[in-house]
């Protein structure tokens, strides 16, 4: 990848088709109708506060998401920015593209005077957890979720 052709910009109305693909990849079991509507959501003012989308040339190659919340593990200080989506494509990962969505997504949150920003990965994406320590994400803990039907 030659770093200079790297373009991360906020998403415009024109790159949702693109970041639907990325969230079907990212996300295989989110349907394609739930990426639309958060796409709908995102240009009325909904729960993501800004979307980064990554670019080579013309080619879309990653994304980053960016919400509030107002309780994070480990971040006590108010509401804090959160990581909600990262994906860069398979075959330009490991080339700084990664770092380069989450230095906009972390400049971004100073900007508006977050003093956090949390995450998440799951336990079984070794390579996630690997590249949140890399970039300085510290680990706050591990959790089991669990459900239990009360209801018909
Ligand atoms: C996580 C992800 C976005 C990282 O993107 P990337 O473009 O590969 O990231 P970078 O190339 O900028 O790498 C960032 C750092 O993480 C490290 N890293 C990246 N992938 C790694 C891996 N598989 N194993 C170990 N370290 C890794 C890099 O070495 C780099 O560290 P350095 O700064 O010390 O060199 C990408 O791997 C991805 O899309 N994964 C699938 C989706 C996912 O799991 N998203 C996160 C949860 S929503």
């Amino acid at each position: 990848m030659n770093a200079t052709h790297l373009t991360i910009r906020p998403i415009t109305e024109k790159d949702v088709p693109a970041w639907g693909r990325m969230r079907s990849t990212l996300w295989p079991d989110c349907p394609a109708e739930e990426n639309a509507e958060e796409a709908r959501k995102y240009f009325r003012g909904g729960d993501l506060k800004l979307v980064f989308v990554a670019l080579i040339g013309g080619d879309y190659v990653g994304f980053a998401e960016i919400s509030e919340r107002s309780i994070v593990d480990g971040c006590d200080d108010g509401p804090a920015a959160y990581l909600e989506g990262w994906f860069v494509e398979q075959q330009f990962r490991e080339q700084g593209i990664g770092t380069a969505l989450v230095n906009a997504a972390t400049g971004w949150a100073a900007g508006q005077r977050y003093t956090w920003m949390g995450s998440d990965a799951e336990l079984t994406n070794p390579d996630s957890i690997a590249a949140h320590s890399a970039l300085g994400f510290e680990e706050t803990g591990r959790i089991v979720t669990f459900r239990r039907r009360v209801g018909p």
